[in-house]
């Protein structure tokens, strides 16, 4: 079955950079975007370049060096953040500006003590601005996710009518219910005239845990374009982790859908990305984490040793991670044991096992984990272990 392409828009250089205490300087920036491009994002946010010289120059630099990535600037829908955006991009190949407006009665109530008409005809004029600048320009409505839908459709027809190439439908605040998200996407499917001209692309931020499933069911709905960051990055829960939505789409073939992403990279650019930032990653985090092909308990180490599957959906080496690990702690089997044992050269028996397994847990339960070192000791005991246990059996 051919597969409809699903186009990644990184955004860890912009939205991911956020984070406080993670900013970047221009060189860090430049070394990550190069990474992207390998890596096989569509597009790259490099920055929001009215918000600082120095970002400014981020994303010029980027831009400048920029193979066949789009390269996207961010801009309030003002004119002069237009002006920046576009000064910044004006080297790069394929250059995109991203501008837009709070959508929200929310935002338009409290931000900019406005009217809904008003901030339409705000968000058209800054499309037609950008316009001049270049043909790709891409609007967000800001806090989509709490939009009322039909207003949404409203601007959303107005600004494809204004020239705008990608419809950017953020849930701001994190939200929405993956059934909400969806259905809001099918509705601008299905309510928008001239949608089949433009890209829709989710951007979902974390504040309830929901913004992977948000982002596949946005997919699932229409949206051809997901906005995501390395390692789930963001302003507050952060975004989208880019990881996961790849690797949702390809642990689902069915679904029809796949990314450019080189898989085997992702691992790599986590930990570049955490590095970089000074931002460590949770140990559990999917995809990346260091736990995330490690096996604890006896029960799924059996299973793993016996057939990899058993406890696992991911070929680790398809993500960049050499191999699935089994750790020692006082939950492991006979079978962990002897299975480490073997790997570092020793040979016992089944008997021999008992007692040295024996020994093992009382080490076990003194520490939260038995690693090699402990277990070159205890081989090294072993004829002593083995009269012990003798005697206690
Ligand atoms: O979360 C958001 O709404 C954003 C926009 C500025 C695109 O980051
Ligand atoms: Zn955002």
């Amino acid at each position: 079955m051919d597969k409809t392409k699903i186009q990644i828009f990184d955004t860890t250089l912009r939205d991911g950079e956020q984070v406080p205490g993670c900013k970047l300087n221009k060189d860090q920036k430049l070394i990550l975007a190069k990474e992207l491009e390998v890596l096989g994002v569509d597009v790259i946010e490099a920055g929001f370049p009215i918000s600082s010289p120095g970002d400014f120059d981020a994303v010029r630099a980027i831009s400048k060096a920029a193979g066949d990535v789009t390269i996207c600037a961010l801009s309030r829908a003002v004119e002069k953040d237009i002006d920046a955006a576009a000064g910044a991009i004006v080297d790069a190949r394929r250059p995109r500006i991203h501008t837009g407006i709070g959508t929200s009665d929310s935002h338009i109530k409290y931000k900019f003590n406005s009217t809904r008409d008003a901030v339409l005809e705000r968000a058209v004029a800054a499309i037609k601005y950008a316009k001049k600048y270049v043909e790709d320009v891409e609007f967000y409505a800001e806090d989509a996710g709490r939009t009322d839908n039909e207003y949404l459709a409203r601007i959303c027809e107005a600004v494809i009518k204004a020239g705008a190439t990608v419809l950017n439908i953020p849930d701001t605040t994190g939200y929405c219910l993956p059934s909400e998200y969806g259905e809001k996407i099918k509705y601008l499917v299905d309510n928008v005239t001239g949608v089949e001209k433009v890209t829709i692309s989710t951007h979902c931020h974390n504040d309830l845990g929901l913004a992977t499933a948000n982002s596949i069911e946005g997919v699932i709905n229409g949206a051809r374009q997901i906005e995501c960051t390395i390692n789930g990055l963001g302003e507050r829960a952060g975004n989208t982790s880019l990881e996961e939505c790849v690797m949702v789409l390809r642990q689902h073939p069915y679904l029809g859908f796949d990314t450019g992403i080189n898989t085997k990279l992702l691992n790599p650019m986590s930990r570049l990305v955490s590095e970089e930032m000074g931002m460590p990653v949770q140990p559990n985090k999917a995809i990346v984490g260091s736990n995330a092909f490690a096996h604890s308990s006896g029960i799924h180490q059996d299973g793993v040793i016996k057939k990899r599957e058993t406890y696992e959906i991911i070929d680790p080496l398809e993500v960049g991670v050499d191999k699935s690990s089994i750790i020692l702690t006082a939950r492991s089997g006979r079978a962990a044991l002897a299975y480490r044992l073997k790997e570092l050269g020793h040979h016992i028996t089944k008997l021999e096992l008992d007692a040295v397994y024996s020994r093992f847990l009382e080490i076990a339960d003194i520490q939260k984990e038995v690693i090699d070192r402990d277990l070159q000791q205890l081989m090294e005991a072993k004829e002593e272990v083995l009269a012990a246990f003798g005697n206690k059996n």
